[in-house]
C-alpha cells in the first residue's frame, strides 16, 4: 500500500521535471526490490550466489605501502578488495572511509558515495532528480539506498537489458557509445561499465562524472584532470595534489585484446549456460569466469583450464613484481619531498617534483585499481607501470636538486611501513578512535537506517 502511494506521488514529479527523462522508459519508476523479480527463476537463482563470494581481503595488510601512497586520504584507512555484488551496501557501510556519522549531516563522504552499490540510486533519482541524489552528505542517502546492486541495475521493471543512471548514460555518449545505436556486445559491456569506470566528483554540484571529454585512456584521462585543475586530495606527505584512480575496468579492458575483439564482460563474468534439465540462460553469479570454465573460455579457446590459469597467473606475477618496483621508488618520492618542504623548499621550487608525483602516481594505480587487469589487458599494466617509474624518477631528480640547493645531502630516512598498523602510525592516522566511531555507527543509526527504509517501502533487502 505504502509502496503504490509512493510510486504514484513519484510520476507525478517524473511529469513535473522534465530534465530528468533520461531514458526511453522514463515514466517508469525502477522496482528497486530484488524479490520483485523472482518469477525470473534461474536468473534470480543465481544471482543469490553473488553472495557465496564473501572473503574480506584485507589489501592494506597485503601490501602496506599502499597505506603511505594515500596518506591523507580515506583509502589508507581501510581498503579491502571487491567481493560479491550481494555485499556492496554491507562493506559501505563498514569501511571506515564512510566514517561513523550520527545523523543525516554528518561524515567525511558525499551522497555521490551510493551511485554503484543498488537499485535504489536509480529509483531515488528517478523519483527526486539527479540534483537532489547529488546533494548533501553519503549519510542522507542511509534509509533511501537500502538494497543489494541487482535487476534494477541493469534492467528495467520487465527485466529488458538497460543502462540505470543518467550520467553514466551520458558519459558512453559522450565516447559514441550511443545505447540506442550500440551493438548487443557493447551493451553488455556497458552494463557493467555504469558502476566498473574511473570517475569524479565535479567540484560545482558533486554529481559523479567520468572523465572522458579528451578519451578514455589513462593519459588522456590524466591529461584532462590537469586541464581543469582537478584532484582528489592534498597528500598527506608530500603535500602533492593527487588523484585517485576507482575501479577503471572499461577503461583498460575495452584497449585489450579481449575488448580489441569485442569479447563482452559478460562473455566471460555472465555465461550463457545450459541448466540440469537443458534450458539456456544467462548465469547472474558475476564472479571468477576460471569457475564456469566450459561456459566462457572455452567457447573460444582450446587450451585446458590448468593452461590458461597458468598463463594469468603468470601475468599476475608479473604485473604484481613491477607495481611494487613502482610504489618503493613513490614511497621514497614521497618522504623525499617531506623532507624537501621541512628543509625550506618554497612552493615554486616544488611545482615540478609534485607534478611528477601526481601523474607517477596515477599512473600506477590506473595500472592496478581494477584488480582484473592482468587478465583484461597486461600489456596495459606493464606500460603505465614503466611509465609510472618515469615519472616518480623524474620527481627524485628534481628532489634532489632541491634538497641540495637547501643544505640537505643526508640519504631521506623511511619510516617503519612493514606491517599496515605501523605504516598507519606513521601517517598519522588515530584508528582506535576511527574504529569506535565506526562501531557506535554501525550499532546505533544503521539499524534505524534499516528500520526507516522498511517502513516507507515495505520491504527488508534479500
Ligand atoms: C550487472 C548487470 C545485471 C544484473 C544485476 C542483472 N542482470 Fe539480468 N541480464 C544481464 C545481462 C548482461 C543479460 C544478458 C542480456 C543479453 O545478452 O542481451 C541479462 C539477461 C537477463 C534475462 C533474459 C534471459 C537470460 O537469461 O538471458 C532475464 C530474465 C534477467 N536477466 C533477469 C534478471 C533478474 C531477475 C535480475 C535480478 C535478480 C537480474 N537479471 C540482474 C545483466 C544483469
Ligand atoms: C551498480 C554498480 C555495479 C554494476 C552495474 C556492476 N558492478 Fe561489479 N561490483 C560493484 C561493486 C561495488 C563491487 C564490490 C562489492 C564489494 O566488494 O562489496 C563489485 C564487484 C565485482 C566483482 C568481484 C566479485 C567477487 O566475487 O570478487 C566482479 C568480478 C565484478 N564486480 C564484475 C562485474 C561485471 C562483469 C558487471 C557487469 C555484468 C558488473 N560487475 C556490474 C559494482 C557494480
Ligand atoms: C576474456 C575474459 C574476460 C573479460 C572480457 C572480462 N573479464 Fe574481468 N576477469 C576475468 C578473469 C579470468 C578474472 C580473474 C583473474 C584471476 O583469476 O586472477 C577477472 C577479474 C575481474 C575483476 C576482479 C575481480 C576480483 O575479485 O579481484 C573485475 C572487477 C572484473 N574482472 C570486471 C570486468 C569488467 C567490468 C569487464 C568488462 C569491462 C571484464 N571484467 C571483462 C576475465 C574477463
Ligand atoms: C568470446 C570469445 C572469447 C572468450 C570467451 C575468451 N577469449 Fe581469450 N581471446 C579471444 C580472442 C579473439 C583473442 C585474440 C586471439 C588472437 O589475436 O589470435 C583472445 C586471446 C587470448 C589470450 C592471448 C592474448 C592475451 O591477452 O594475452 C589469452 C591468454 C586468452 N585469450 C585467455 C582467455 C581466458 C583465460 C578466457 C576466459 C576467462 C578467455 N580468453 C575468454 C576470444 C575469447
Amino acid at each position: 500500500m505504502m509502496r503504490t502511494m509512493v510510486s504514484k506521488t513519484a510520476c507525478v514529479l517524473m511529469a513535473a521535471i522534465a530534465s530528468i527523462s533520461f531514458s526511453a522508459g522514463a515514466a517508469q519508476i525502477t522496482e528497486a526490490d530484488n524479490s520483485k523479480f523472482s518469477r525470473f527463476k534461474k536468473q534470480h537463482e543465481s544471482w543469490m550466489k553473488t553472495s557465496e563470494s564473501d572473503e574480506v581481503e584485507d589489501a592494506l595488510a597485503g601490501d602496506p605501502n599502499l597505506v603511505v601512497l594515500w596518506a591523507g586520504y580515506g583509502f589508507s584507512k581501510d581498503y579491502n578488495k571487491a567481493r560479491g555484488h550481494h555485499y556492496a551496501i554491507t562493506d559501505i557501510r563498514n569501511t571506515l572511509r564512510t566514517g561513523g556519522p550520527t545523523g543525516p549531516e554528518d561524515g567525511p563522504m558525499p551522497m555521490a558515495c551510493w551511485s554503484c552499490k543498488s537499485p535504489d540510486v536509480p529509483r531515488y533519482i528517478e523519483t527526486n532528480g539527479e540534483k537532489e541524489y547529488f546533494t548533501g552528505k553519503w549519510a542522507k542517502g542511509g534509509d533511501e539506498i537500502n538494497n543489494q546492486i541487482g535487476c534494477g541495475n541493469c534492467h528495467d521493471n520487465n527485466a529488458r537489458l538497460r543502462m540505470s543512471v543518467p550520467f553514466a548514460i551520458r558519459a558512453m555518449d559522450t565516447i559514441g557509445w550511443n545505447w540506442k545505436e550500440a551493438t548487443k556486445s557493447q551493451k553488455q559491456t556497458m552494463v557493467c561499465s555504469q558502476c566498473h569506470v574511473e570517475y569524479y566528483f565535479e567540484k560545482s554540484n558533486k554529481f559523479v562524472k567520468f572523465p572522458w571529454d579528451m578519451g578514455t585512456d589513462a593519459l588522456q584521462i590524466e591529461k584532462y584532470y590537469d586541464s581543469i585543475q582537478f584532484s582528489d586530495w592534498t597528500h598527506g606527505i608530500s603535500k602533492a595534489p593527487m588523484l585517485k584512480a576507482q575501479h577503471p575496468g572499461f577503461e583498460t579492458t575495452t584497449s585489450g585484446t579481449h575488448g580489441r575483439n569485442n569479447v563482452s564482460c559478460t562473455d566471460c563474468h555472465m555465461p550463457r549456460v545450459t541448466n540440469a534439465e537443458g534450458r539456456k540462460f544467462t548465469d547472474h553469479n558475476v564472479g571468477n569466469p576460471f569457475d564456469q570454465f566450459e561456459f566462457t573460455c572455452a567457447r573460444c579457446h582450446d587450451q585446458s583450464k590448468e593452461d590458461l590459469e597458468k598463463v594469468v597467473h603468470g601475468y599476475k606475477e608479473m604485473v604484481n613484481e613491477a607495481k611494487l618496483n613502482a610504489e618503493k621508488q613513490l614511497v621514497h618520492a614521497h618522504f623525499e619531498a617531506k623532507a624537501a618542504w621541512d628543509a625550506g623548499a618554497t612552493e615554486a621550487e616544488m611545482k615540478e617534483v609534485l607534478t611528477a608525483i601526481r601523474h607517477s602516481q596515477w599512473r600506477w594505480d590506473m595500472a592496478i585499481a581494477s584488480h582484473g587487469i592482468h587478465m583484461h589487458n597486461p600489456a596495459e599494466a606493464l606500460r603505465l607501470l614503466a611509465s609510472s617509474l618515469e615519472r616518480s624518477a623524474d620527481a627524485r631528480a628534481a628532489l634532489a636538486r632541491v634538497l641540495a640547493k637547501h643544505g640537505y645531502t643526508d640519504v631521506v630516512a623511511i619510516p617503519d611501513i612493514s606491517t599496515k598498523a605501523a605504516a598507519q602510525a606513521a601517517v598519522g592516522w588515530d584508528m582506535e578512535k576511527l574504529e569506535a566511531e565506526k562501531a557506535k555507527f554501525l550499532e546505533t543509526l544503521a539499524p534505524k537506517w534499516d528500520e526507516s527504509y522498511n517502513n516507507k517501502y515495505g520491504s527488508s533487502p534479500e
